[in-house]
């Protein structure tokens, strides 16, 4: 609130949204993400629910509901300014993506050491870990998919069961959780609602909360019980994009650890993802070089314009076609979905046609040979078909369209790489269409209601 009578004096409140004072020199700032005070101050205050601020040129008073003051510790901004900006790029969309090997090498920062994984935010015994009988991953939109991708990674290190929920869903069916259970949201702001409420109750039935997220100091960091930082600078485009992918690193990294705790015989598989984990930033950059994006944009002018894009894969890569179809609807407004490969004739075949191209996910040699066949049965009905697929598969390109090629890494891991194209390939498409990039309709970056 602001008022005629006192020019020197602003007046805030949070409810439910989350709220950020910027703290200057001479000047204070109320903003609801720290990536908005970035260009003014790097000194910050948090708001909690229900707290009141009034804000003069020279100071801040902060106040709880029942009018007592409140001290509040002024925190520091660790992102650069710069990382608010364009820098160069059209847009924050692609700027992010072309981010992406620093942001892993974020990530991966001082969490390696030889074969061993280390967090500096927590540690869990054996004995805390094997109190766990089931796990939940809780998030939304793009943040669900990374979950779809950390259930196979956990469920194939640790050996206890995950089910992944859309956080939205997940509070008003009553599930099965107590405090044999660990509750991991993940969110990119550590704001969206859904994920606050889901995460306060699992809190209320006694889960263990471990959060998986990009944002020092929100809701999400503060109220769980672990934190696992993402460490991958501001993202500003509301197409989440680095975002993604580091936080299927810290999934990739939580797996290893908590495998190593319990003491798990899987050493030498372990040995390996972190090999390649390190690997990463290096081999990522090979996606974005300017030959590997003359490809991918001689695929978006081939598919930009089509009405309706399916996209298919089964296993990890059926989670990586679901992030690749969320990517094109939101910023290209292309009708997009994305299809177990399986089950395409149990339904959704009858929609293939000549003008229904499809992008096939074909990178985890588990189930290749399978999704192959499902190609098949697509190009059978005249689908044209881009393929993603290992550096070295001398197969696929006999019988699709176009392929899109993966470099070597450690095939556990690959779905990391293997979304980068699927992101520029939307990122292109949806400029050919002339779509607003960073800020597409109806949609907001931090989603702050439920
Ligand atoms: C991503 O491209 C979307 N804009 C959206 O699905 C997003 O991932 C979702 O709203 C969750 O946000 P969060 O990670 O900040 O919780």
């Amino acid at each position: 609130m602001i008022c005629a009578d006192e020019p020197d004096k602003m007046i805030a409140c949070r409810k439910d949204s989350p709220m950020v004072l910027g703290v200057g020199e001479g000047e204070n700032f109320i903003a609801s993400d720290v990536s908005a005070l970035l260009a003014y101050t790097r000194s910050c205050m948090y708001i909690e629910e229900g707290e009141l601020c009034i804000l003069t040129q020279n100071g801040i008073t902060i106040k709880n509901h029942a009018l007592q003051q409140v001290e509040k510790e002024i925190q520091t901004i660790t992102w650069d300014a710069e990382a608010a900006e364009k820098g160069g790029f059209e847009h924050f969309m692609l700027k992010e993506i072309f981010e992406q090997p620093e942001a892993f090498k974020r990530t991966l920062s001082g969490r390696i050491h030889g074969n061993q994984v280390h967090f500096d935010e927590f540690s869990l015994t054996a004995e805390e870990i094997n109190q766990w009988q089931k796990i939940y991953i809780v998030a939304c939109g793009t943040a669900y998919h990374a979950g779809l991708v950390g259930k196979q990674v956990l469920e194939k290190l640790v050996r206890i069961p995950v089910e992944v929920e859309i956080a939205s869903e997940f509070r008003y069916r009553d599930p099965m959780m107590d405090e044999h259970t660990l509750v991991i949201v993940i969110s990119q702001s550590g704001e969206t609602a859904d994920t606050v409420a889901a995460l306060r109750e699992a809190k209320l039935h006694r889960c263990k909360v471990l959060a998986i997220t990009n944002v020092v100091g929100s809701a999400i960091a503060r109220e769980a019980d672990y934190v696992i930082y993402i460490w991958a600078g501001p993202e500003i485009s509301v197409a989440s994009t680095k975002a993604y992918t580091t936080m299927l690193i810290a999934e990739y990294l939580l797996g290893v650890y908590l495998a190593q705790q319990k003491e798990m015989a899987n050493f030498d598989e372990r040995a390996a993802i972190l090999k390649g984990l390190q690997q990463l930033p290096e081999v990522s950059a090979k996606l974005l070089t300017e030959p590997y994006l003359a490809e991918v944009q001689r695929a978006a002018e081939r598919y930009g314009m089509a009405e309706n894009i399916f996209f298919i894969g089964r296993g990890m890569d059926w989670a990586i076609a679901l992030e690749g179809s969320l990517k094109l609807k939101e910023i290209s407004y292309i009708h997009a979905e994305a299809y177990a490969a399986g089950e395409l004739k149990h339904g959704t075949l009858a929609l293939v046609t000549e003008k229904t191209p499809v992008i096939a996910i074909c990178v985890q040699k588990s189930t290749y040979d399978k999704t192959a066949s499902n190609v098949k049965e697509v190009k059978a009905r005249d689908a044209k078909v881009l393929a993603i697929i290992n550096e070295g598969d001398t197969q696929t390109a006999k019988f699709v369209d176009q392929t899109l090629e993966i470099p070597t890494i450690n095939n556990f891991i690959v779905p990391v790489l293997a979304v980068i194209p699927l992101q520029l390939i939307s990122y292109y498409i949806a400029k050919i269409r002339g779509c607003e990039i960073d800020q597409p309709r109806n949609l907001a970056k931090s989603v702050t209601v439920e």
